[in-house]
């Protein structure tokens, strides 16, 4: 297991500045190494102000767009075209700007759709999806996650993985349809914590003072199960990016 790494920013806005500078170099180096880059997108406020500052980056367009590999590491479970919905909010933040390939682009289902409202259905096919679409690079069913990104809610959440739920405690499927999640919706589709430990480098990035106590409690060796962050670690790095308020309860010294 990585240990993480650990970078503060002055601010949420430069924070969000410089992880997307980090996250055009990442995928253009992927790019240099593999030919293609993919990466696994977040939904949340912090994780889609990182792709809206991608989007103004003058270095935006190093980035063989054609060549990025898109899959996302939970949806809220709502109908196609939701504003709420992660893949509505990214497309609005940056992959309706940039020209990706949309045969690379692979969005988590939408209730309503050819699964209707089962969501463990759509799950289930999402990871089918990852199971078949590209090459892995363990013996976990998923492709090869350059970055994934990640957020952190309050009380330790990532993606869409709640603590002492059995959805944090999976350990067998890659994708799990999640139900009576406490942040709405209610209904979700989430990787899980061995899907996300199959990337190579996982990110997360928060701030403010209320993801303070999560945040220390991760990185001083809280269990998954009470805080899902801490299981949240890649096989090549693990990257923590604060904000100063959020690292406010973070032992000196990282
Ligand atoms: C979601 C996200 C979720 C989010 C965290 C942090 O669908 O809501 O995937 O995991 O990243 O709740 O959200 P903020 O960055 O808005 O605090």
């Amino acid at each position: 297991m990585t240990r993480p790494d650990v970078v503060v920013h002055a601010s949420g806005e430069l924070l969000a500045a410089a992880a997307a500078a980090r996250l055009i170099t990442k995928l253009v180096d992927a790019q240099a190494a593999h030919g293609v880059a993919s990466v696994v997108l977040t939904g949340g406020r912090t994780g889609i102000g990182v792709l809206e500052q991608v989007r103004r980056s003058p270095a935006r367009d190093a980035v063989d767009w054609s060549a990025v590999d898109v899959y996302w590491g939970d949806e809220r479970f709502l109908p196609d075209g939701d504003p709420e919905r992660n893949e509505t909010q990214a497309r609005q933040a940056l992959l309706d700007h940039v020209p990706v390939d949309p045969d690379r682009v692979h969005p988590m289902a939408p209730s309503g759709g050819k699964f209707g409202a089962d969501a463990d259905a759509a799950a289930a096919h999402y990871a089918e999806v990852l199971a078949t679409t590209a090459a892995r690079a363990t013996d976990i069913a998923v492709p090869r996650f350059d970055v994934l990104l990640l957020g952190v809610g309050e009380e330790g959440h990532t993606a869409s993985l709640f603590p002492d739920t059995p959805y944090v405690r999976e350990t067998e499927r890659t994708v799990v349809g999640v139900h009576d999640c406490p942040k709405p919706p209610p209904t979700r589709i989430s990787l899980t914590l061995p899907a996300i430990q199959a990337a190579s480098e996982v990110w997360l990035m928060t701030t403010g003072a209320a993801k303070a106590e999560p945040v220390a409690a991760a990185l001083g060796g809280a269990k998954p199960v009470d805080i899902p962050a801490a299981g949240a670690h890649g096989r090549d790095r693990t990257l923590w990016l604060l904000d100063r308020t959020a690292a406010s309860a973070v032992p000196t010294g990282g």
